[in-house]
């Protein structure tokens, strides 16, 4: 396990840097990242480069023994490049060039960027190609799906098209465009989603399919920059760093090429007043996970408080620092960089702190990075260790983008019902795997399928084959809605997936923002909101029923058997509370052993590897948390992390 920092030495002075590096050395730094966003300081004109900088503080870095991601530049052309190719500024949804001066701004498919990125990275890859501290390269930083809309893009997206569909009539049948009117006669009249987007006017089956466009747009950038560095490194990892933001590339065609994933995570320091909101900073660990199933980096963690586009946010308050870092450890993390070590005195991003403050003066937040890196020291062994679940959940981002693009009812989003089904595992002390909907399932005794809204034949298969086998499923309401061009199935819900829950929807009630209640066999009624999906029984068994609406007394809940497994169908968004007590007696029907009792938000996960098992039991919440494990009382301050650690 390491500890990392992120560092701008181009936007601090010189003489801070050997003293910087000093206190890096002895904190226990092991890993910086450099020059994401240097490339006006390594070339400063056209042509002219200038590495002098970036050599000396390598050699600084280096000669403390800390090891350097070094990040291709090419998020940020320099402004001369602009001025001579100002066809290389992305194009805004109103066919407006975004503003130069702000970050991230160049258009990935422009040929004139292409050639210039192509020639830094060959420079840069030149210059430092037998240099042994370099332990890895990032590509760009943050690269999110390609929405651009200058003509080259367009282009592109076009050829995208003619080279999945082939013919426009395939198009036009894929997307339904029989409605308004709405059939291409010709390659030009496709048009990208100018305006606002999702925009809800415009056709489902035709926003998916720009949205994988401009994911596929983006992944072809990042292994074209992939091939580039590997011509000169061709041992070291590559990775590039992603965040869960609104142009959200498919993280799984993203990093395929790429040696391992590197995640930002900026785990909220306001934490929720409402204890029904999800705020699993694990679920999306778990996640990144998930890509790859394998270890994974944090490039940038949480070091002080937001606040840069918006106004400020709270400080994080003590243990926050340490433990999340921490936690993501205990996520299958094996290294944490901290964005960043001082706050920047200039430009947009001056008030995100970072680890030191303006006053240059190490502080309490300093203090407790210190701590980290202490502590870090003693996780060394667990570093080979793997996390292995019983559980998986599984996620699509087609899904995501499809319900992003028609929002099912007010205040449903697709992540919610995954993020409650994780945190009711959670609570019970067992590690979970999010994985792509199309994995392997065999090895997992439960698996959670929630709102299976696009249909995918593979996915289907590997459920029917995994209950057949005798594994556990839980599947959920906007299951076999669509086909896989976002358009509806015309047959009664769930579709493909009837016999295996063993019974269909008669009717569904979108109630969005109300609540109507359902009720147990014991009597005990839970509100649920959101979505109601009225089943219709025929195999299964009803679990529980509507205590409210028309339909009250009709199933919400059912269980049926299929091969030698269970499945589970739960028909809306019920509150936290029942998703744990449903999730106790499915792991007690399953005989997986689980910790009882555990406080909410108090984490329990286990890293095994050749004789050694870590066990990390994390107090998620700002309150000292008392509660029993294995016969002793645990008493966990605000947001601290036990780690047992067992070996031989
Ligand atoms: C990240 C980004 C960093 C910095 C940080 C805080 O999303 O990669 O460069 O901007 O947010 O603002």
């Amino acid at each position: 396990m390491r500890i990392g920092v992120d560092y701008y030495p181009e936007q601090c002075g010189r003489s801070l840097w050997e003293s910087d590096a000093d206190l890096m050395q002895q904190t226990g730094v092991e890993v910086v990242r450099l020059a994401e966003f240097a490339w006006c300081r390594l070339e400063p004109q056209e042509g002219c480069f200038d590495f002098g900088w970036l050599d000396d503080i390598i050699g600084i870095l280096t000669e403390r023994g800390i090891g350097i991601v070094l990040c291709t530049p090419t998020n940020c052309p320099p402004l001369w490049f602009y001025e001579k190719y100002p066809e290389a500024v992305q194009t805004e949804k109103d066919g407006h060039k975004t503003r130069t001066g702000i970050r991230g701004h160049r258009c990935i498919n422009n040929t004139d960027f292409l050639r210039y990125a192509e020639r830094i990275i060959d420079v840069m890859t030149k210059r430092y190609a037998d240099n042994a501290s370099i332990i890895a390269w990032q590509i760009d930083n943050e690269l999110e799906a390609n929405f651009c809309f200058c003509e080259t893009c367009i282009g592109k997206y076009r050829r995208w098209l003619k080279d999945k569909y082939t013919t426009l009539e395939a198009v036009n049948v894929a997307y339904g465009n029989a409605m308004w009117s709405g059939e291409y006669s010709s390659w030009e009249q496709i048009q990208p989603p100018f305006g606002s987007y999702p925009d809800p006017w415009l056709n489902p089956s035709y926003m998916l399919d720009y949205n994988r466009y401009a994911s596929d747009s983006v992944t072809e950038h990042i292994n074209w920059q992939a091939e580039l560095i590997r011509r000169r490194f061709p041992h070291t990892p590559v990775t590039t760093n992603v965040w869960f933001c609104r142009n959200m590339p498919n993280f799984y065609d993203e990093f395929r090429g790429l040696d391992f994933i590197s995640y930002d995570n900026y785990p909220t320091t306001k934490l929720p007043d409402n204890s029904e909101e999800c705020y699993s900073h694990a679920f999306h660990l778990d996640l990144m996970r998930g890509v790859k199933r394998s270890k994974f980096w944090i490039m940038e963690q949480l070091s002080g408080g937001l606040g840069c586009w918006a106004p400020m946010g709270r400080t994080p308050s003590p243990g926050m620092i340490k433990g999340y870092s921490l936690q993501s450890f205990a996520h299958g993390a094996d290294t944490v960089v901290h964005f960043r070590w001082r706050n920047a005195a200039g430009g947009a991003e001056m008030h995100w702190h970072g680890l030191i403050d303006h006053s240059n003066v190490p502080g309490r937040r300093f203090a407790e990075f210190a701590e980290l890196c202490k502590e870090t020291k003693t996780l060394k062994a667990v570093r080979d260790t793997e996390i292995y679940s019983d559980v998986a959940i599984l996620y699509s981002p087609e899904d995501e983008y499809a319900f992003k693009i028609q929002p099912q009812t007010n205040g449903m989003y697709y992540l919610e019902q995954p993020m409650l089904l994780h945190s009711a595992f959670t609570k019970h002390g067992l590690n979970v795997d999010v994985i792509h909907q199309c994995e392997e399932l065999s090895g997992y005794k439960i698996v959670v399928a929630p709102e299976m809204y696009l249909t995918n034949e593979t996915a289907v298969k590997r459920l029917y084959e995994f209950a057949e086998n005798g594994g556990t499923v839980i599947l959920t309401d906007r299951s076999g809605v669509k086909d896989k061009f976002n358009k509806c199935i015309m047959q009664q819900l769930p579709t493909v997936y009837r016999s295996l829950i063993g019974a269909y929807i008669e009717e569904y009630d979108p109630i969005g923002y109300d609540n109507a209640a359902i009720r147990l066999s014991d009597g005990s009624v839970y509100k649920c909101r959101q979505w109601c999906d009225i089943i219709q029984p025929e195999t299964a068994e009803t679990v529980a029923t509507y205590d409210s609406e028309f339909y009250k007394g009709k199933a919400a809940i059912t269980r049926n058997r299929y091969g030698s497994g269970t499945v589970y169908y739960i028909g809306t968004v019920c509150e936290k509370s029942l998703y744990n007590r449903l999730v106790k007696d499915i792991l007690v029907n399953t005989g997986i052993p689980y910790v009882d009792g555990l406080p909410d938000n108090v984490e329990i996960t286990t890293r095994t590897g050749d004789g050694i098992e870590a066990r990390f039991i994390f107090n998620n919440t700002n309150k000292e948390q008392r509660f029993m494990l294995d016969g002793g009382e645990v008493c966990l301050a605000p947001f601290e992390m036990k780690t047992d650690i067992k070996e031989g």
